[in-house]
């Protein structure tokens, strides 16, 4: 069948109708018209895939990586990155002003930094004697060579797996955000480790440290962050300065006095902006996020933060007399408790930090004893349809 792209959804998808039904297609532009296959059908809508390009739109650009429409994890290969970027500001200035009737003013600007090598962690799965990514929603494994938007010290580590004979089910490599150091998990065997140990500062095979260390070190901005192999951490290794400095401009000569980090990680946020407040406490209920953030209090002696490792809808309604939260949760957003104690505690101003713009939008408009400020959107993710926001809440 041969239909017209009409526009974008917010996954990057195209959007054709076919008698009145939405239907969206993988890897279609606006304007482009396109003979689809259907892949899925429900009352609802329709999912598609294209056959054939009859008329490609000018915005279309050649695609780099072999791994496109196959591995899954990238889906915007075929636009720019002006386009992508116009793409992610756009969707989450309607996805404000269409549920949380936000002036699409207030989201302010787009800030990226490289399209390419900006990841500092993949995870690889493995089968027989190869390794690679999950085909979309499968458990099909695409054997990989490179990844373009992993960090070269990643494809050093996919470099040195690919010529080893192995049986391995999962390989974690991390890197620090200077791309110096390095360190690998591998769940399987391998016959030949000591390539391996000579590029890995922290090598973990089983659950057995072959290294000394067990954690590397990164920077951001001026702070020391340590980081283990099951802890969160910001995957861009440029760009979460920027974030965490938007958060910081909002905190700086503010004399904020108790201040909430909530969903802590590794204490990462509340450490970059403790020296210009008099109390941090963070809250994050992954053990091995809140071990490290005890030790990264440490690294750089920090002694106005502290940590509690739960959930933070059990914690919440312990608090009081706080001047600001700063929230940083997972896709998920906020869950309905967490925003009434919110609300009750009521501070000056809440940074909502998000992966997600619709959680997002959703969550504005429950708090809503606040009022937006303005957001700011981060391409923490490119080649991907996701990005991060900032977003500055002040009480009405
Ligand atoms: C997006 S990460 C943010 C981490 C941190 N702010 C950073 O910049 O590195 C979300 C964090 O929320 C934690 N988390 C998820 N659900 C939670 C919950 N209900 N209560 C507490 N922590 C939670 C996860 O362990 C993860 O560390």
């Amino acid at each position: 069948m041969k239909v017209e792209v009409l526009k974008l959804d917010n996954f990057g998808r195209g959007i054709a109708y076919i008698n009145d039904k939405i239907c969206f297609i993988e890897n279609a532009l606006p304007n482009e018209i396109v003979e689809i296959e259907t892949v899925k059908e429900n009352k609802k809508y329709i999912e598609a895939k294209v056959i054939k390009y009859i008329e490609k739109s000018p915005l279309r650009i050649e695609e780099e990586c072999p791994y496109s429409n196959i591995c899954g994890g990238c889906n915007l290969n075929h636009i720019c990155f002006n386009d992508e970027n116009r793409f992610k500001i756009n969707k989450v200035k309607d996805i404000m002003n269409k549920y949380a009737n936000i002036d699409k003013e207030l989201v302010k600007t787009i800030i990226y930094h490289d399209r390419n090598n900006y990841r500092n962690k993949l995870i690889l799965h493995g089968k027989d004697n190869y390794i690679g990514l999950y085909k979309e929603n499968t458990n099909e494994i695409i054997p990989i060579q490179t990844c373009l938007i992993s960090n070269p010290k990643i494809n050093e580590i996919i470099k040195v797996l690919n010529n080893t004979n192995k049986e391995i089910k999962e390989v974690i490599i991390k890197t620090s955000n200077d791309n110096s150091k390095v360190m690998v998990k591998i769940t399987g065997t391998i016959e030949d480790t000591s390539i391996l140990e000579k590029l890995c500062n922290v090598l973990i095979i089983n659950n057995k440290y072959l290294t000394k260390d067990k954690v590397i070190e990164t920077n951001i901005g001026n702070k020391k962050y340590l980081e283990g192999i099951d802890s969160f951490f910001q995957v861009n290794n440029t760009l979460t300065k920027e974030l965490y400095d938007e958060v910081l401009v909002n905190v700086k000569d503010k004399n904020y006095k108790t201040i909430l980090d909530l969903y802590c990680g590794t204490g990462t946020i509340g450490i970059y902006i403790s020296n210009y407040v008099k109390e941090v406490i963070g809250i994050d209920y992954n053990e091995s996020n809140i071990n490290d953030a005890y030790k990264n209090k440490e690294l750089n002696n920090v002694n106005n933060i502290s940590f509690i490792c739960d959930k933070v809808e059990n914690k919440i309604d312990d608090f009081k007399d706080i001047d600001l939260v700063i929230v940083d949760p997972p896709r998920a957003g906020l869950d309905t408790k967490t925003k009434d104690y919110l609300k009750e505690i009521n501070p000056e101003k809440i940074i909502y930090v998000s992966c997600d713009p619709i959680t997002l939008a959703r969550d504005i408009k429950d708090l809503d004893t606040y009022k937006v400020k303005y957001i700011k959107v981060f391409n923490m993710f490119p080649r991907t349809y996701h990005c991060e926001s900032v977003c500055i809440l002040e009480r009405r």
